[in-house]
């Protein structure tokens, strides 16, 4: 975007300014911690702080959540701004006067493309918003709505609306002088006929976490219509949608999470007709799929959003199927996870009609762990009140149990479904062991047909390569957190493997020499990746004393080096043989050497030398 040195400067002038700590202190209450601030970290709900404020780094940072950043964009986040509005409300408010940017011009034509489309978007759902508030034409699907128990309020809240002809939305945007390749573009109109993509349907646009309208997703609602296999239709991917990115909702939470309104969990139902349902009902702390499919784009989404999640999906058999593939996956992301189960077939929708927000939430109280869930499908497959069905409920059951690691939790469960299958608890615990022996059994034939696949050597690569990154990190906050034992000289960018690692050890080298000296707030606006730094800052959380901290140091040193050295051990050796001048040849097969002794050495000063 603003490549300007200019504008470099002002940043650097307005974090100065904008002191990280009344900004951050005007939002939420802040407590003495040492030489830091400590509070409740506005980005997830928490009773214990964990969000701390280096006032002199200028930076914050979350150990609850992993958030951290510098002034500006905790003020982007809090108020779901874009980079450049936060600096904006910032620079008004410590009165310090926007310089002109002059912006690089590829960027430029990017982000008029951007509002360009974002434009057409905005005024399609004007359009179709305004056709549901006609008196005569949108009467049937408001109708529609209020059968569903949609109101007014919710009309207004989700913005919805609908479509009433094939041609009436070409014709609207085209008199406001949009082209028909952009309106195409945004996947609102298609054919020769430039026919209306949600033509006679009920229109909900589909926001992202900003609020910008991205999509729609269109439901048909008239009589005539209601044998048409395609109920919902949604936009597909193009230039300013990313399917596989959507959660739905997050514009929602957000604008409650400025009101003061921070759930403790997220509920995840399929679609945006649930979240609209459950919205009816009050209950707002709600984000959809697209349906059911749930990928690692989304995911990474959520987890941004909350640590908590409640699955919510259909009581059906495909809900059920959903529910089985995507909550391990949550589970795995490391987010908090529980399910919700709905009575048979029933959707959050239906629940919500029959036995309204309190039978809802009475639900929601009796979420189930994974194994609680999977269980309980393995009861309700079979019949228990048959040898034969309890026989069959246990071979299942005993599958569920298998993918349990705590041995407190195999212990209740085993229990459970001995009493369940009513047979001797030492008899399940047999089979269990003798399943879980086979599956490992399984596994390890699995695991050994790959490797041999693959090269022997690739997995030693990765635990190594692991380490380094490890060392890398510790080293770094080592760095940043101006550790007496760290000597900035000694160090060697060429160690540093990981991309973020090696610009910031390029960076910390440049800052070292200036008066001001080295800044962790300023990271994130001169380098670019605010979430691999935060990974970085979040890497290492291990309790030590000082000396721990200090012998640990070296050890990174030294695991850094000897990587390095035995890189430089092959490179140069791989040189040498190119080379056919022989005393070239010669100069490097021995510098070569002496890399593979360094990595050898046990002296730490060989660790500094550059070969
Ligand atoms: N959905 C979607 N895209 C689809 C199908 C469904 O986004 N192609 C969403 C919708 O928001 C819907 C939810 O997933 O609310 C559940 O879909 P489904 O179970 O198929 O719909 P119903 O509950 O039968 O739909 P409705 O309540 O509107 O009758
Ligand atoms: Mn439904």
């Amino acid at each position: 975007m603003a490549n300007d040195s200019n504008f470099e400067q002002f940043i650097a002038d307005l974090k100065t300014r904008a002191n990280i700590k009344d900004v951050v202190s005007s939002y939420v209450q802040l407590r003495r911690s040492g030489q830091d601030w400590v509070c409740c970290c506005p980005f997830h709900n928490e009773k214990t702080p964990s969000m701390y404020v280096h006032e002199n780094q200028r930076y914050f940072h979350c150990f609850g959540c992993g958030k951290g950043g510098d002034v500006i964009t905790f003020v982007r986040d809090m108020e779901s701004l874009s980079y450049m509005d936060a600096v904006k409300k910032l620079a008004d408010q410590y009165h310090m006067e926007m310089p002109e940017i002059t912006v690089n011009p590829e960027a430029k034509k990017e982000k008029d493309r951007l509002d360009l489309l974002r434009g057409i978007m905005l005024d399609a759902n004007r359009y179709y918003y305004a056709n549901l508030k006609k008196k005569d034409e949108g009467q049937l699907a408001r109708d529609y709505l209020a059968s569903r128990g949609f109101g007014d309020d919710i009309i207004e809240k989700y913005r919805l609306g609908v479509s009433l002809s094939q041609d009436g939305l070409q014709g609207f945007l085209r008199r406001k002088e949009y082209k028909v390749p952009d309106i195409q573009a945004c996947g609102l109109i298609y054919g020769k006929d430039n026919t209306d993509s949600f033509a006679n349907r009920i229109i909900v646009p589909i926001f992202d976490a900003q609020g910008n309208v991205v999509a729609f997703g269109g439901r048909i609602y008239r009589e005539e219509d209601k044998d048409n296999p395609a109920k919902y239709k949604n936009s597909n991917t193009n230039e300013i949608f990313e399917k596989s990115n959507c959660v739905y909702g997050l514009n929602f939470i957000k604008e409650d999470r400025k009101k003061g309104i921070r759930p403790d969990e997220l509920i995840l139902v399929e679609g945006y007709m649930d979240v609209i349902a459950l919205g009816v009902a009050g209950i707002t702390n709600v984000i959809a799929g697209m349906g059911t499919a749930l990928n690692e784009g989304q995911i990474k989404v959520i987890k941004k959003n909350t640590q908590k999640i409640l699955v919510c999906y259909d009581g059906d058999e495909a809900g059920r199927k959903a529910t089985s593939k995507n909550a391990p996956m949550l589970e795995a992301a490391g987010l908090e996870m529980k399910i919700i189960s709905l009575p048979n077939g029933m959707d959050p929708d239906e629940v919500i009609k029959a036995e309204g927000a309190e039978g809802f939430k009475k639900y929601a109280s009796e979420a189930l762990t994974l194994i609680e869930y999977r269980l309980k499908l393995c009861r309700e497959a079979y019949n228990l009140n048959t040898p034969d069905g309890r026989s069959r409920y246990l071979k299942a059951a005993i599958v569920a149990l298998s993918d349990l690691q705590n041995k407190v939790d195999i212990d209740i469960y085993t229990q459970e479904v001995a009493k369940t299958g009513k047979v001797l608890l030492e008899n399940v615990v047999s089979e269990l062991n003798k399943y879980k022996r086979e599956k490992i059994i399984k596994a390890r034939e699995q695991e050994q047909a790959e490797e041999d696949k693959k090269k022997a050597s690739y997995k030693s690569v990765d635990v190594i390569a692991e380490k380094c990154l490890k060392a890398e990190r510790f080293i770094i906050n080592a760095i940043l957190n101006h550790v007496d034992f760290v000597n900035l000289d000694l160090i060697i960018e060429d160690w540093f493997v990981d991309p973020t690692c090696s610009l910031i050890i390029e960076w910390a080298k440049k800052k070292a020499k200036t008066p001001e000296g080295i800044v962790t707030g300023d990271l994130y606006s001169d380098i670019p990746g605010p979430e691999q730094i935060n990974e970085i800052l979040n890497s290492d959380k291990e309790k030590r004393t000082y000396e721990q901290n200090k012998s640990h140091y070296q050890q990174c040193i030294i695991t850094l080096a000897n990587q390095y050295y035995l890189r430089r051990n092959k490179e140069l050796i791989d040189e040498s043989n190119k080379t056919e001048d022989p005393e070239e040849r010669r100069r490097l097969s021995e510098l070569g050497f002496e890399a593979g002794k360094l990595a050898k050495s046990s002296n730490i000063d060989d660790k500094f030398k550059r070969i």
